[in-house]
């Protein structure tokens, strides 16, 4: 044992630590534990990104190896909180504003008037959509100020559900603060954060008439009880996510997200994803410069 008491990380920076390493039976016990409770694989070639994801908890916590660290998480009477950590630790959240424009254009131009008229026969006067892998909530804000700019003045009379989760409990209070960094801001038209920020220095604050549209919670795609409480959705995002899950995690994700969505609805998944090989329930349905899956 290295040291026992939380150490902020920030202040080992001036501290040399001893150096360890994740040997291949260590790897080979972390990913099996990531991947049973989480979904997500780390291929051979991610062994020392794993490594320096873990090293970071190791070092938080003045541990002295990764076998240590496992321990630590699995003994019961820090499994509820470090596993969060964990999670935090080693997720990828890279995101942006309109990261995927061609998905906006078709809800507005095609999908959600679609949704609206078999809603109407339904008697039904919401929409609901779920950022399935939110991150700090970039995707679920984008939809909300398209709707806010683009839908609701055409269907006044519709109220739209938004909904971001994420594995990544940070990232989900980061999301619920709405301040974000230019790099956000990349893809996204000056006409837009005039509108829908307040600048302040270098940072952008969205405002609450868009924050209020969009409510944000933690939630593990891999934990099929957890996502069987979600239900009813008619647009579910599920982007850039799949590519970190293995082909049997894969399956199981999208089995559940098609539980999750209403007959006519609509899933849709990263630009470099697919879901051949992963599921066949769904139509494929081609959109000008993009494609959605939907559940018929
Ligand atoms: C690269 S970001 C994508 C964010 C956004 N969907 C986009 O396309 O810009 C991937 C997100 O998936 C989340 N994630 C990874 N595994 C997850 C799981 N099992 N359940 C829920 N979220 C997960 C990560 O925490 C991360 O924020």
């Amino acid at each position: 044992m290295f040291q026992q008491t939380a150490v902020p990380v920030g202040l080992l920076s001036n501290i040399s630590l001893p150096k360890i390493t994740l040997s291949d039976k260590s790897f080979s016990m972390w990913r099996k534990f990531i991947f049973d409770n989480t979904g997500i694989y780390f291929q051979n070639n991610k062994k020392y990104l794993l490594e320096s994801r873990l090293l970071r908890r190791v070092n938080y916590l003045g541990l002295s190896s990764f076998e240590e660290y496992f321990n630590y998480v699995i003994d019961t009477t820090n499994f509820s909180k470090e596993i969060s950590h964990l999670y935090d630790a080693i997720t990828i959240n890279e995101t942006f504003f309109f990261r995927n424009q061609p998905q906006f254009d078709s809800l507005v131009t095609t999908i959600i008037p679609e949704l609206i008229q078999n809603k109407i026969t339904q008697g039904i006067t919401k929409i609901r959509i779920w950022s399935a892998a939110s991150s700090s909530g970039e995707e679920a804000y984008t939809a909300a100020m398209i709707i806010s700019e683009l839908v609701k003045p055409k269907f006044p009379n519709f109220s739209f559900e938004i909904i971001g989760t994420d594995i990544n409990k940070a990232v989900i209070e980061a999301a619920k603060k709405a301040v974000y960094r230019e790099y956000s801001l990349h893809q996204t038209s000056p006409y837009y954060i005039k509108k829908y920020f307040n600048r302040n220095g270098n940072f952008y604050e969205l405002k609450p008439e868009v924050r209020s549209m969009v409510s944000f919670k933690t939630l593990n795609l891999y934990d099929t009880f957890a996502v069987k409480q979600m239900n009813n959705f008619d647009i579910i995002f599920c982007a850039n996510v799949l590519i970190y899950f293995n082909a049997e995690s894969k399956a199981r994700v999208v089995s559940n997200l098609y539980d999750s969505l209403n007959r006519n609805g609509y899933l849709f998944i990263g630009y470099s994803e697919t879901l051949n090989g992963v599921s066949k329930a769904f139509k494929l349905v081609s959109f000008p410069k993009t494609i959605g899956y939907k559940k018929e």
